[in-house]
């Protein structure tokens, strides 16, 4: 078979890269040696569009058939069939767990739950009002002064620890920055509850009384968690990857991913769509005002929850988790005006031109909020629930960067700055 090249002519010389195809038959070219064989051409891709950063067996999707896939298997099953922690396994570790496994990897979580107790003392230096995105970026990266050992990656041993530590406590970090928030006593729920059900038992347990688990929220979080669970090279995936390229450790490569994932154009969609349904009913429920203003290019208004970097025709998350939407909404008999607006913006942007000509479909994000709200979870909170969703993606990409022994992250650029010159003193300028 003869080997696939891709031709380059730059000034009238010639060069030859080899291109290589992955397992889905996605191809591109390989041009490690471009700016050596060159003589120091590069290529240029904001946004990275059309950049492969890495070559990685987790997650495979192609957004033009909205498929999605964790280590081969299709999003609607691991959806309908199994449950978060099973999923985070098999993203981490390649394979599903045999029970056995799961058993193993729940007790060795359950074990590394408990978080010092000083972290309580940096939650309360916190003001009631700060993001709890950030208060969770903080506190991960504060796990780095409690946990100092750093991972030797060639230490099977050490890296599953690592990793089971960072499930443990991250979940608690999460509880504590939304009862910090209102003012809620921090607790750690009952460690023999599953791995979600206690999620949700230490986010809402009131001092004085039960928490009753409704299994149908149980079911609809771990549907969200497992939807979110990973996503290839998104924007908070390569932070993380590419924090963990300079050798930092795998709790502040997490904090720093944290970080990517809170903007509204990545994670913090799930909150700027609930802010943006509240802003138009305040402004008395017109969408077909806001669907003007998204449509207008003098005017910065996005209609959050619509559009993606790679679904194009639609998004197989938002499928799911709408039919769950749908489940929760009614089984909590939640009658909400913001479902309204959502529905009528909905409705509206599926039959525009604008939208449909651009294939702009509702996203994970735009129902992710609209449960959460239903759950009765504050929408500052969506991020952080997205967090911890994507938590065993984020551990899976940094644990596969560290074992291919990937070098160092660092891009070039294309100077468009001053050419050199004469530096003149303060008193002459
Ligand atoms: N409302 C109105 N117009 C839009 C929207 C929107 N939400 N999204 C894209 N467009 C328009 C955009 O103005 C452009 O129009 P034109 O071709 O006339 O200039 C065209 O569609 C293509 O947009 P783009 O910004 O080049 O697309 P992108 O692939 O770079 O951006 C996106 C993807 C997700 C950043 C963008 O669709 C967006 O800002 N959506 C709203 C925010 C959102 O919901 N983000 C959550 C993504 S899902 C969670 C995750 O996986 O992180």
């Amino acid at each position: 078979m003869s080997e696939k090249i891709a031709k380059l002519e730059i000034n009238g010389e010639k060069y030859e890269f080899p291109v290589i195809e992955g397992t889905e038959n996605e191809i591109a070219i390989d041009i490690k040696n471009l700016r050596g064989s060159t003589n120091g051409v590069i290529t240029i891709d904001p946004g990275y569009k059309n950049t492969g950063s890495c070559e990685s067996a987790i997650t495979f999707l192609d957004g033009e058939k909205g498929i999605l896939r964790y280590r081969g298997y299709a999003i609607e099953d691991l959806a309908e069939k199994a449950d978060f922690l099973e999923v985070a396994y098999l993203l981490i570790f390649g394979e599903l767990p045999t029970s056995k496994q799961l058993a193993k990897f729940h007790k060795d979580i359950k074990a590394q739950s408990i978080v010092d107790d000083d972290i309580k003392k940096i939650i309360d230096a916190f003001p009631k009002t700060a993001h709890p995105m950030g208060v969770l970026a903080s506190l991960t990266s504060a796990l780095t002064a409690f946990n100092p050992s750093s991972v030797n990656v060639d230490s099977e041993e050490e890296m599953y620890n690592a990793i089971v530590k960072i499930l443990g406590k991250f979940p608690v970090l999460v509880a504590w920055a939304m009862r910090k928030k209102q003012g809620l006593p921090l607790d750690y729920g009952n460690s023999s509850l599953g791995y979600v059900e206690n999620i949700l038992q230490m986010m809402f347990k009131k001092p004085h009384e039960e928490y009753k688990l409704n299994p149908i929220v149980v079911n609809a979080l771990d549907k969200l968690l497992i939807l979110h669970a990973d996503h290839e090279q998104n924007c908070s995936t390569s932070t993380v990857r590419m924090v963990g390229s300079s050798h930092a450790g795998l709790f502040a490569s997490l904090a720093a991913g944290i970080s990517a994932l809170w903007g509204p154009l990545h994670g913090g969609a799930n909150q700027a769509v609930l802010e943006m349904l509240e802003g138009i009913r305040e402004d008395g429920g017109d969408t077909k005002k806001y669907m003007a203003k998204a449509k207008d290019k003098s005017d910065s208004f996005r209609l959050m929850g619509f559009g993606h970097r790679v679904y194009k025709n639609f998004d197989p998350r938002a499928t799911i988790i709408k039919k769950a939407a749908d489940e929760v909404l009614a089984d909590l008999g939640v009658e909400d005006p913001i479902l309204d607006i959502a529905k009528g913006l909905e409705k509206e942007a599926l039959e525009d031109s604008y939208f449909v000509d651009r294939k702009l479909y509702p996203n994970v994000d735009f129902y992710s909020g609209i449960i959460y709200r239903g759950m009765g979870i504050p929408t500052e909170m969506f991020t952080v629930m997205f967090a911890l969703g994507r938590l065993p993606g984020w551990i899976a990409q940094w644990r596969e960067m560290r074992l291919r022994k990937e070098p160092i992250g660092r891009p070039r650029q294309v100077y468009i700055g001053e050419n050199h010159r004469e530096f003149s003193k303060i008193s002459d300028r």
